[in-house]
């Protein structure tokens, strides 16, 4: 069998420049390698319910911005299937068959989860099903026999556990039912985490501090300009290290970049020297940033204004992969059934 790729994000509003250069423009590549049986993109509505139950609106309303930026980005419908999570019924059943395998020290200790708990501010009030979502992650990835999972490095922790789950269901069952995955993850390093605009190690919706795809280059401009920037004189040597606009410099700029809109240096290693040693101001910093975010978001945001005129095709988009994941997940599901030998009535 060849390779089965799956990911997701969950719908609680767009995506941001860390969701694209941290995943998204590594699907696109990955679409259009073509080195694969299926490649499916879920969204994780279920999951965004996990910490959004009194806000299921949001959740609903954000299904359709999660589409638009995916297909704005360059994913496409004829080459990747795209599902709704909730509305694949042998997801639950297989997480509720694998939360028997997860002891409850071990998912209260998954860093991500650990980190999130704190940015949420729950409280004493975690709800169960957000503790649970490791585990029911490594459903949405067991169902479809996933090897391949293009994440952000925040999903690491998932995927750790999730091979953990199938090591236990295989060697429990004496059956080779389900599949280990790995991530895949960007090359460069700057991408991985792309901090906030406030400086913040993580570019988050909650916090308030991303560039959206779908943001107006004025708005971009704004967002760019409020970066705040280690103060000095002119002339006085620029710090480098933890400096956010060489951050998404790093992340976004190529060599091309420099003929078009900073023709006195060559590539980013070059300004970087001339930087440090001084006499670049900030503000020629921002306003190369800001060329270099442009003219790569300008055509991500047109593509999905014209999509955005007709939701209906997007979701239709969506039932179609859906009614595909629900054949890929309920054959697993029979499996799963199969080797633990709850399969009273046949199938
Ligand atoms: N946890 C992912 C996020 O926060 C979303 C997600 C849910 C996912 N299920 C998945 C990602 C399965 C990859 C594979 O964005």
């Amino acid at each position: 069998m060849g390779n089965i790729i799956l990911t997701g994000d969950r719908p609680t509003g767009r995506l941001h420049i860390g969701h694209y250069v941290g995943s998204l423009k590594e699907r696109v590549a990955l679409q259009n390698k073509g080195d694969y049986d299926t490649f499916y993109v879920m969204i994780a509505d279920a999951q965004a319910l996990t910490d959004n139950a009194e806000n299921p609106e949001k959740v609903r309303n954000s299904v359709i911005e999660v589409m638009l930026d995916y297909l704005a980005v360059g994913l496409d419908p004829a080459k990747v299937t795209f599902f709704i999570q909730s509305s694949v019924k042998a997801l639950p059943e297989l997480t509720a068959y694998y939360m028997n395998f997860v002891p409850y020290s071990r998912v209260v200790r998954n860093p991500t989860v650990k980190s999130e708990i704190k940015t949420k501010d729950f409280g004493r009030s975690v709800p169960i099903g957000f503790i649970n979502y490791p585990v029911s992650q490594a459903a949405d990835i067991t169902a479809f026999k996933a090897n391949l999972v293009p994440v952000g490095e925040d999903q690491e922790p998932m995927l750790e556990q999730t091979r953990e789950i199938v090591r236990t269901f295989n060697r429990i069952y004496k059956a080779e039912v389900l599949k280990e995955c790995k991530a895949i993850l960007p090359d460069n390093k700057a991408c991985l985490r792309l901090p906030g605009t406030d400086g913040n190690e993580k570019m988050s919706k909650s916090i308030g501090n991303c560039i959206y795809l779908a943001d107006d280059a004025a708005t971009i401009k704004k967002k760019v300009n409020s970066i705040v920037t280690f103060p000095r004189e002119i002339e006085a040597p620029g710090i480098l290290d933890g400096n956010v606009l060489f951050i998404y410099l790093d992340a976004f700029c190529v060599d091309d970049d420099f003929k078009k809109f900073y023709p006195e240096f060559e590539n980013l290693a070059a300004l970087k020297e001339a930087y440090a040693k001084g006499g670049i101001g900030d503000g020629r910093i921002k306003q190369f940033l800001f060329e270099v975010l442009d003219a790569e978001l300008e055509p991500i945001r047109e593509r999905r204004a014209e999509l955005a005129k007709n939701p209906e095709k997007l979701m239709e988009i969506l039932k179609e992969g859906t009614k595909k994941a629900n054949l890929a997940a309920d054959q697993t599901l029979t499996e799963v059934k199969q080797a633990m030998g709850i399969n009273y009535f046949g199938a």
